[in-house]
């Protein structure tokens, strides 16, 4: 099933979420606004929304609860970007320039943090505390995920557990996070929405490890963000830690440093790619989506459930 018609499933509310977070990142302040709906209307594929609301269906679906949640969850990823641009020095976002290459870095953390702020407002229309301490919760396990990949940079003998650490808090712990709290709000029993938390975590670790094979499979072009870049900056993924288990390969992938010519960064792209290092991360992005389905058994059988099986399949596809 294409992603836009699975998102048809959900009645039009995704566009009412659409155009209720246009409203919600109003500012006095012109360029605080104008800043935020730059990346705004940008685009996006709105995954954490999307899982919100297929996850509120197994509740009592009210879509003026849900959408609050909804569009907090993407506001706070919206900020998480904001800043991570700033970390990795990223030019390009959703196909477009990113906040500081189009204004700067002092811009750009102030608009994540007016994101975050808002987000947080929203919430407090929401009520259930159990709600904002998760939120919260999850928001520290991002910034504690982005930090250790700082420390973590150009260390090429870290473990493959070391490296799932740090997605599941830059990425996983978010996407869990939107699973489960759509389940919440919705009045879910507590078996219940910590399934959807597993479904959403093992969705999350495979979304990542993706996203990690992507940047040395797709282009800019069709990622809408720099592609090729990972290693270069130091950040050790799935495919590259595959990568060192190669003898004569693991010599020259040691010797990346921050100032690396593109053609020697290349070289070494070239060579992971032909290594087997690809196939085997889509493995490994395959069998966390593998547990989201085994976590989904333990749910109803149903429309809601199917609808998730639809979505995760579709990550588990994705090509941007
Ligand atoms: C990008 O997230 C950062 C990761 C966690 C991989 P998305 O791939 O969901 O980005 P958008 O929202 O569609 O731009
Ligand atoms: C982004 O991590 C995830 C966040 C939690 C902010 P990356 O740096 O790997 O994501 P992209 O490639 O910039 O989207
Ligand atoms: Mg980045
Ligand atoms: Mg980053």
């Amino acid at each position: 099933m294409k992603y836009k018609m699975l998102s048809s499933l959900l009645n039009g509310d995704l566009q009412t979420i659409e155009k209720e977070l246009e409203n919600s990142i109003q500012a006095s302040d012109p360029l605080l606004h104008e800043a935020s709906l730059h990346l705004l209307q940008a685009g996006g594929k709105r995954i954490r929304p999307v899982f919100v609301l297929l996850a509120a269906k197994f509740g009592t679906y009210d879509i003026d609860v849900v959408k609050k949640v909804a569009m907090a969850l993407e506001l706070i990823h919206m900020a998480s970007l904001v800043h991570d641009d700033v970390i990795d020095e990223s030019l390009l976002r959703r196909g477009a320039p990113t906040i500081q290459a189009k204004w700067n870095n002092k811009v750009a953390m102030y608009t994540g943090d007016y994101i975050f702020a808002r987000a947080q407002e929203l919430m407090t229309e929401v009520g259930k505390p159990a709600a904002h301490k998760l939120i919260s919760n999850t928001i520290v396990e991002v910034c504690i995920g982005e930090i250790e990949q700082i420390r973590d940079k150009y260390i090429f003998d870290q473990t493959v557990r070391n490296y799932f650490r740090r997605i599941k808090r830059k990425t996983a712990l978010l996407i869990a996070t939107s699973c489960q709290l759509g389940g919440i709000v919705s009045g879910v029993d507590e078996r219940t929405h910590k399934t959807l938390f597993r479904f959403g975590y093992y969705v999350g670790m495979s979304y990542q490890v993706m996203d990690d094979i992507l940047d040395f499979t797709a282009s800019e072009k069709v990622l809408g963000k720099p592609a090729g870049s990972d290693l270069k900056q130091g950040n050790i993924t799935m495919p590259v830690l595959f990568a060192l288990k190669h003898k004569e390969l693991r010599e020259k992938i040691i010797t990346v440093h921050e100032g690396i010519s593109d053609e020697e960064m290349q070289e070494i792209i070239e060579e992971i790619k032909k290594s087997g290092a690809i196939d085997q991360s889509i493995e490994i992005s395959d069998r966390f989506l593998q547990k989201a389905f085994d976590e989904l058994k333990k749910l109803p059988n149903g429309r809601p459930r199917k609808n998730l099986q639809d979505i995760a399949k579709y990550i588990g596809k994705r090509k941007f």
